[in-house]
Order: structure tokens, then sequence, then C-alpha cells
């Protein structure tokens, strides 16, 4: 009864707003999940809404979500998300909003291990790599580089559209507009195939190509094409992070838009019957009960999927909102402070093992990928640990490690901890592209990490619902899901 007579003033109260607000704006909007995702949605809603509007952001664990760090010998380091592109443009807007500064390089070489022994290792000198490149696998590496450089324009036209307003109400009408039919056939198809057909060799793939994509992704040439793109982008240009920790741009845009964050969990939407503007009930929980709010806009800004104890439910739209049980294959990240065991690949004497980051090609073994870690706060007399010394390492696997197998890559260790994540969805594991807008306003950002699940996409993921959300609000309908954008845009400016 109690719970009943809240509602009612609940609603009462944003229709009063609604009815006597000459502009008209939404008075409250919700947002569930403080990730990447959560985070610059705030950060873009409001800019587009403008500061009057109240933002509640939901989140059950800890803000950052797949960004975090873990502490190590008084340290931190990256657990989840470890480094972007440069061309992460969002993500660099967001660093210079808010005064953050992108941590120092440390150099490393890289290497990729087949088993027995290092099937590609780096050298110190860029143009003996590209010979060696040239020497083992001709054309093929100018090839993929031609062919991932080609996505990746093709993937920018969106800053493009997003500066213009543009918006697109399903990960479909997205793509098109980017790379019209050969994007969602890069959906469709895999890395593989898509690699073969432009000229690159299967032992290319096998040995380079599958090695990044198990790095990257824990996940095989066989995973979709745009995805692997991206994937493979992420390895070509120069990479940074964010000094302090990644997940400080989270924490900072929350601050940056005053949002209101509440620890809890969201467990149901549900659509109130309403005449005009539909509005939603959002009911959540956490150690103090169960509460509820009425908003005029909601973003879920999770994916919408894994166990049953995060599961949001959907209940009174017409149609039914099915919520596609996604496949988020787990990943897990060891972080051992310890002595590697060089002799594993073949270097006896620690002193001599040069490489600070290791890549596995698919033979079968235990983790995808190792690398010698810095912390995210690094001082200027900092230096890497040489491999004979104590290293914070990070190992990437897909199940969680045994101590026979640290036993056998580490000569001794002092301490491992692990967070296991669900990294990225089991891509291709879809035939159809989801949607963002799941009812008039309410909306499922994640919807992209179908396409490709990144940071930076999430990012722009973001920008999209956010504009998505204002045009829908002032209908206009002209500045969503158009078609050849390219030429709309040049004729604009
Ligand atoms: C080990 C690892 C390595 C990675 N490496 C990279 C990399 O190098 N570069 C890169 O770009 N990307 C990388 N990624 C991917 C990247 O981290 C993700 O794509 C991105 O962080 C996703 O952000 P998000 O905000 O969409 O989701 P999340 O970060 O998962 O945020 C969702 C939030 O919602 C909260 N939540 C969920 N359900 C509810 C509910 N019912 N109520 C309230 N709150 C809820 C969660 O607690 C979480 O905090 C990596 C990911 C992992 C795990
Ligand atoms: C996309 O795939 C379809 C069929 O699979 C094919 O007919 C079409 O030509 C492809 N388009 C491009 C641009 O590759
Ligand atoms: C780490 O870096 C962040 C961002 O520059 C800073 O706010 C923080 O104080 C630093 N922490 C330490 C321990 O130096
Ligand atoms: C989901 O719920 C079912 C039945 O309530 C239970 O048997 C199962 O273990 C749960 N799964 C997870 C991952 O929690
Ligand atoms: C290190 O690797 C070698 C070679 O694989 C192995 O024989 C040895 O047991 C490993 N462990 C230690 C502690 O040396």
């Amino acid at each position: 009864m109690a719970r009943a007579a809240r509602l009612l003033a609940a609603l009462a109260a944003l229709l009063a707003a609604a009815a006597t607000g000459g502009d008209a704006r939404p008075s409250k909007i919700a947002v569930v999940g403080a990730g990447i995702g959560g985070s610059a949605v705030t950060h873009f809603l409001q800019q587009h809404f403008g500061p009057r509007v109240q933002i509640d952001v939901f989140e059950k664990g800890t803000v950052g979500g797949r960004l975090a760090t873990i502490s190590v010998n008084k340290q931190h380091y990256e657990s989840g998300a470890a480094s972007f592109h440069s061309l992460s443009l969002h993500m660099q807007d967001f660093v210079k909003h808010l005064g953050l500064k992108h941590r120092r390089e440390v150099v490393g070489r890289s290497a990729i291990f087949g088993g027995e022994h290092f099937v590609l290792e780096e050298t110190d000198w860029y143009l003996l790599n590209l010979f060696r490149l040239w020497w083992h696998y001709g054309i093929s590496f100018l090839r993929l580089q031609m062919w991932v450089e080609e996505v990746m324009e093709k993937f920018m036209r969106i800053y493009k559209y997003q500066a213009h307003g543009y918006a697109f109400s399903g990960v479909e009408e997205l793509l098109y507009s980017l790379g019209e039919s050969s994007f969602i056939n890069m959906t469709q198809r895999s890395v593989a195939e898509s690699l073969l057909q432009v000229g690159v060799t299967q032992r290319f793939i096998d040995d380079i190509v599958s090695a990044v994509l198990r790095a990257s992704y824990g996940q095989s040439a066989a995973m979709p094409a745009f995805a692997g793109a991206m994937a493979l982008a992420g390895a070509q240009g120069i990479l940074w992070s964010v000094e302090g920790g990644n997940k400080l741009v989270c924490s900072g845009l929350l601050k940056l838009t005053k949002a209101n964050v509440i620890h809890a969990t969201v467990t149901s939407v549900t659509l109130q019957h309403t005449e005009g503007k539909p509005l939603y009930l959002v009911e959540y929980e956490n150690e103090m009960g169960i509460g509820f709010d009425v908003y005029d806009i909601v973003v879920i800004a999770t994916p919408l999927h894994l166990d049953n104890s995060s599961t949001i439910t959907f209940e009174g739209f017409d149609p039914p909102i099915d919520v596609i049980q996604d496949s988020f294959p787990p990943t897990v990240v060891s972080l051992v402070h310890g002595y590697l065991n060089s002799s594993y690949f073949g270097f006896p004497d620690p002193k001599l093992f040069p490489f600070a980051s290791i890549l596995t090609t698919d033979f079968p073994t235990f983790f995808c990928a190792l690398d010698n870690i810095c912390p995210v706060n690094i001082s200027t007399s900092f230096r890497r640990k040489q491999p004979q010394e104590a290293a914070v390492w990070r190992v990437q696997s897909h199940k969680p490690l045994l101590r026979s197998q640290l036993k056998t890559l580490f000569r001794s260790y002092y301490s491992v901890q692990t967070a296991e994540w669900q990294a990225h969805p089991s891509h291709g594991s879809r035939t159809t592209l989801p949607r963002f807008a799941l009812h008039d306003q309410l909306f499922h950002l994640n919807a992209l990490e179908w396409a490709a699940s990144s940071v930076e996409v999430m990012a722009v993921a973001a920008k999209n619902v956010a504009l998505l959300a204002y045009n829908r609000w002032y209908q206009d309908l002209d500045k969503i899901d158009q078609k050849d954008l390219m030429h709309k845009v040049k004729t604009e400016l």
C-alpha cells in the first residue's frame, strides 16, 4: 500500500514537471552500470540535455567496471582493460577534459611463442622487424595492414556523423552507414575467411594473426572479421593508458557531471502506462533493502546476460522485450609477483631473456599471453624490472591457473592475485545484430559489443545512445537512421 502511494507520488511529480516545464526537458534519467559506457553516456546526456536534468547512475559493483586495478606489493596494476589505440578519439577527449595524463611508455620487446620456440621476435631495430616479417611472410604483412587500415578509416567516419548529431537505433544501421554491406558481412564471416580472400597466407594467420586475437580477445581467427579487424588495429598503432589507472576516466566523468551514483543492483524496468510520453519504473536492491523510482529515460549500460544474479527483467512491454542470453566466455587475469622461469621459453639464463610481452599461437597451452607490467603510477626514475628480478607478470588465460602451471611459468613467486572477467562476448554466437533502442526511451548501450568490444567502442556507443535519446525526445527524426551520411555531412559543412 505504502509502495503504491509512493509510486503514485513519483509519477505525479514527473507528470507535473512535464506539464509545467515549458521546454519539456526530461526531468529524470537512469543509467544502469558505471563502467566506461555508463560514465560516458552520463556525460554525453548531460551535454545534450543540460545540467538541470537529474541523472541517477546505478552500480552494483565498483565504478569502472571492466576498467579496474589490483594492488600488488603496494603498487596498483591494471587488471582489466590495459590500453587503447591512439585513434580512440572519445577517450582522448575525456582524458584532456578531465585533466588526466597519458602514462609514460616504458619500452619492452614482444615475441610470439609457438610452444617450442619463438615464431617471431621483435628486435630493437624497426627496419629489421619489417625485414623479418617480409622474409618470413612476404606480402601477407602488407595486405593485412591495408585490410585493417581500410576498416579503421571507415569506422572513423562515426566521429564525423556524431559531431553532426546523427544517431542510429540499431547496430545494423550504424555499421551500414559506415561500411555498407561489407561491414555487415564482416560481422558474419571469420577473420580467417576475410584475410584469405585478400591474399594473406594461412601461415601468417596461424602464426601472427591468431596470436594477436588470443592476446586481445582470447579468441581465434574463427572470430568475426569486424571485431578481429578492430583488435588487429589495436595491435598496430601506438597504445596508451591513463596515468593513475584507466578507471579514473569513469570516476572523473561521473564527478564532472555531478551524477547521483546509487550503489544498488537494478532488478527490473517496468513500463508505466501514462498518456503522452512513456515513463519507466526502475526497481533496485542493495543491503538497505529494495527501492524504486520513475524515469523519463533509461539507459542500460551493461551486457544483458550472464548468470541469473544480474539479469534485469522488463515488464509491461508489448511486444515483450526478449533478452537473448549472451555468451561471455571467462577470461582470467592473474597478477603474479615473482621470477619468470625463462627456461620454459628456451632461455636457461634469465639475464638473457629479452622479452617483456609474450603472445602465444594456438598450440595447446594453458595461457594466452604473458606481460611484464608496469604500475599505473610511473615515477620519472622508474625502469622496467629485468627478467632475472622479481617482477609483476600479468598472465591471461581461459581458466584459473593451477599450482602446477604457475610452477611451470615461474621459478618462484611471492603472490598471485586473480580477477575473473566476462571480458568479451563470444562474437559470432548471434545471428542477428541487436538494437540500441529497446523501447521509445529505453536503450541498451552494450548492443554494440556484439560488433566489437573495446573501451573506445563503448564510448562511441555511449555518444550514439545519448544522441538517439536526444533526437527522439525532441522528435528530430531526420537525425536518426539516415542513409548516405557521407554525402549529407559533406554538404552540411
Ligand atoms: C581482461 C580484460 C582485458 C581487456 N582489454 C582491453 C583493452 O586492452 N583495450 C580495450 O579497449 N578494451 C579491453 N577490454 C574490454 C573493455 O574492458 C570493455 O569493452 C569495456 O570496459 C566495457 O565497458 P562497459 O561500461 O560497457 O561495461 P562494464 O565495464 O562491464 O560496466 C558495466 C557495469 O554495470 C554494472 N552492472 C551490471 N549489472 C548491473 C545491475 N543489474 N545493476 C547495477 N549495476 C550493474 C557492473 O557492475 C559494471 O560495473 C578488456 C576487458 C577485460 C575484462
Ligand atoms: C555480402 O555477402 C553477401 C552474401 O553472403 C554477398 O552477396 C555480398 O556481395 C556481400 N557484400 C559485400 C560488399 O561483400
Ligand atoms: C597516481 O596518479 C594519479 C593521477 O595522476 C594521482 O592522482 C595520484 O595521486 C597518483 N598516486 C600516487 C601514489 O602517486
Ligand atoms: C540459475 O538459477 C538456477 C535455478 O534457480 C540454478 O540452478 C543455477 O545454478 C543458477 N545459475 C547461476 C549461474 O547462478
Ligand atoms: C621451468 O621450465 C623448465 C622447462 O620447461 C621445466 O623443466 C622446469 O620444471 C620449470 N620449473 C622450474 C621451477 O624451473
